[in-house]
């Protein structure tokens, strides 16, 4: 078979991001420009900007993605584009990209889930192998699955309420820390003892996550301590909502037998995430990937390597595709 160059784009919130991937594995190129410090300066995404700033440079991306390969429109065998879940205004702008390019070039579209990529992403430097667990934690999402084989997931859990990124991201602010929090509160809690002591999450025997009852604890604290220690604060905020994770990572490794985990989401990026999940998998003798930084926050290669198996399948998108915030995986 003829190798398959998959052009991807990624714009489902506040980065802009095109990859081409060869065979759903080799990045040939990735240009990604994050909007990161425009909405630091209100705290958090602003929906209207956001959209309006990825048809600024979308074309740029494009241009800057095809000549770091060195490649034409022509040598591309598909498009691929995220279409759920995210911003609706901004995923419009990357879907109607990837449909005029579809359209023009006479190349089939790849409609992608954004949280599916971030699992792929796990295929880029590693492969994924299966079945195996995958815990899905970014700015949306909290869930835990297992996958049975490409494409094949069922739902063992997932948040009730607040996802594990939108948490650390309203404690930052509580802290005073910028946007995005998750690497802020990372960087303050190595400063600091876990000497606050938190709710636990959902101190049940289910695979399910809350995070709204932690929020509320910690803006009591904020509110009504005088003497705050911050970095303490942080610190014991990242062990209490990192240690929900691991509960149920624990529960899942020895209830299903499943001898591999993958982190997928940008909250992956976390070290202390990393240490604890390592001791787990080291304790249940299980594989661990989780991507590398550049591919565990959002990025466009992820899409590419999860249009692969689509693209084999022949999978493809008509020009009905159209952004969805729903993200439903399963
Ligand atoms: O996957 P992602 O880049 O975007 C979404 O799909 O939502 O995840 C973004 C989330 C944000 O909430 C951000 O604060 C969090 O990932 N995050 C982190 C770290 N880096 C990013 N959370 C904890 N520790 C980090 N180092
Ligand atoms: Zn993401």
């Amino acid at each position: 078979m003829n190798d398959v160059y998959i052009l991807a784009i990624e714009s489902s919130c506040d980065e802009t991001s095109m990859a081409i991937v060869k065979n759903g594995k080799e990045v040939i190129s990735l240009s990604t420009t994050t909007q990161i410090k425009v909405h630091a300066e209100y705290g958090g995404v602003v929906p209207e900007i956001a959209s309006r700033m990825h048809t600024e440079v979308i074309t740029l991306v494009l241009d800057s993605t095809l000549k770091e390969a060195n490649m034409k429109m022509e040598d591309i065998s598909a498009i691929a584009v995220t279409y759920t879940p995210g911003l609706t205004g901004s995923l419009i702008v990357g879907i109607e990209c990837a449909k005029t390019l579809s359209l023009i070039y006479n190349k089939p579209l790849i409609g992608v889930n954004h949280l599916i990529g971030h699992v792929y992403a796990n295929n880029i430097d590693n492969t994924l192998k299966y079945p195996l667990l995958a815990l899905i934690v970014s700015g949306g999402h909290t869930e835990l699955l297992i996958m049975e084989d490409d494409y094949k997931f069922t739902k063992l859990g997932e948040t009730l309420d607040d996802a594990i990124g939108e948490c650390y991201d309203k404690v930052a602010r509580l802290l005073d820390l910028k946007y995005p929090g998750g690497p802020n509160i990372e960087k303050l809690a190595q400063k600091g003892k876990p000497t606050y002591k938190l709710p636990v999450p959902v101190n049940d025997n289910s695979y399910n996550f809350s995070y709204s009852g932690l929020k509320s604890a910690i803006i009591n604290l904020t509110h009504h301590e005088k003497n705050l220690n911050k970095a303490d604060l942080a610190r014991s905020f990242e062990e209490t909502a990192i240690g929900e994770l691991t509960r149920k990572v624990k529960k899942a490794l020895k209830e299903t037998n499943i001898k591999r985990l993958v982190i997928a989401g940008g909250v992956s990026a976390n070290q202390y995430l990393k240490k604890e999940m390592t001791k787990l998998c080291q304790e249940y003798n299980a594989e661990l990937l989780i991507p590398k930084m550049l591919y565990s926050t959002d990025n466009a290669a992820m899409i590419g390597a999860a249009a692969y198996p689509l693209y084999l399948k022949k999978e493809f998108s008509d020009y009905t595709l159209n952004a969805s915030s729903n993200g439903d995986i399963c």
